[in-house]
């Protein structure tokens, strides 16, 4: 079968499964997926080594028991005043943002058609389904506040399946730690309105639990590759890091419908910091704000799951690079 039609024939059953979500939960409902989204525990005792059935059961678990069913064609949009909605509408992240889920369902679901592994796999597609999800609240919130949009190129499915999931993978666990923290200082600057906070605090928490799933993807799959094969696997995570500086230092294009270029920085975090500039924050508080809330949002799941380590690295490094620079300047000063 070819892996385009395959991928669609995954997510397809998976639209079934999916396809009860609450139209109206009570609030009680709502506080328990909730507090099941961000808690999980295998009853499994003892350790749980990556390579092992254990592992693999209770990664593939814990995704599946914590997820969240909200349904994006039932929130409700806030009227915005005039100041917040230019505030919003004039983010130069949307169009992004929407093409970065598209592609994110796209190359998850091409990969989880490959994994023969019936717990990854069904991870894994679930994972693709809830980027699609993730798409389709940002299409709501695209249409609710009349945001102009560059129209969606064609998503096309990968030609190297690994490589491109890989690439989506690693992104997430830069994107979302640095939105972790950028997050939390909207909403304590009240830059957005209390319930646009709380309309996308589920997605934040998502995409924790999707960096979660890949950090232990990539250990179960590091674990159990023939060890002929583990060298070049790791000279291609050594490429897709490169990959991604050069990306995350480049700019994206996109043009619109009158064939005017639009720029935009090709991920959230740069174009987030620069527009919150106006808050005032140092870069070493805003990497220490980033780490707190990063261990905040993972401090829920089972310790023995590994969670993803490079991103918060170099967070550190930074403060203590800043730390330094600070008393080296000290010093010639005196
Ligand atoms: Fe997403
Ligand atoms: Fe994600």
């Amino acid at each position: 079968m070819p892996v385009r039609h395959a991928a669609n024939t995954v997510m397809k059953s998976l639209a079934e499964i999916y396809s009860h979500l609450p139209d109206a939960p009570s609030e009680k409902t709502l506080e328990r997926v909730d507090y099941e989204a961000r808690h999980w525990s295998s009853p499994i005792q003892g350790p749980l080594k990556p390579g092992t059935e254990e592992h693999k059961r209770a990664v593939a678990a814990m995704f599946r028991d914590t997820f969240n069913p909200y349904k994006p064609s039932v929130i409700d949009w806030p009227k915005l005043d005039p100041e917040t909605l230019h505030r919003i509408t004039s983010l130069p992240i949307w169009d992004i943002a929407v093409q970065t889920e598209g592609k994110a369902r796209l190359r998850m679901a091409a990969y989880a058609d490959m994994i023969t592994d019936p717990d990854m796999k069904d991870a894994l597609s679930r994972n693709a389904w809830e980027e699609n999800r993730h798409k389709e609240v940002l299409t709501k919130l695209v249409e609710a506040y009349n945001i102009p949009m560059a129209p969606e190129p064609p998503y096309v499915t990968p030609k190297d399946t690994e490589w491109a999931y890989l690439v989506t993978g690693f992104s997430e666990c830069v994107d979302s730690f640095f939105a972790f923290g950028l997050f939390a200082l909207a909403e304590r600057a009240g830059l957005f309105p209390q319930e646009l906070i709380e309309t996308f605090e589920p997605v934040m928490q998502e995409e924790c639990r999707h960096i979660l799933l890949f950090a232990n993807w990539l250990a179960w799959h590091r674990a159990t590759m023939p060890f002929w094969k583990r060298p070049w696997f790791e000279l291609r995570v050594i490429g897709v890091w490169l990959f991604l500086a050069y990306e995350r230092m480049g700019l994206a294009r996109s043009i619109d419908e009158n064939g005017e270029e639009h720029t935009q920085d090709n991920n959230f975090t740069v174009t987030g910091a620069k527009d919150m500039t106006t808050m005032d924050i140092s870069l070493p508080d805003l990497m220490q704000l980033c780490l707190d809330e990063d261990d905040r949002r993972f401090s829920g799941y089972d310790p023995r799951l590994l969670r993803p380590t490079t991103t918060p690295m170099i967070a550190r490094a930074i403060i203590k690079g800043a730390k330094l620079w600070d008393r080296v300047r000290s010093k010639i000063a005196a």
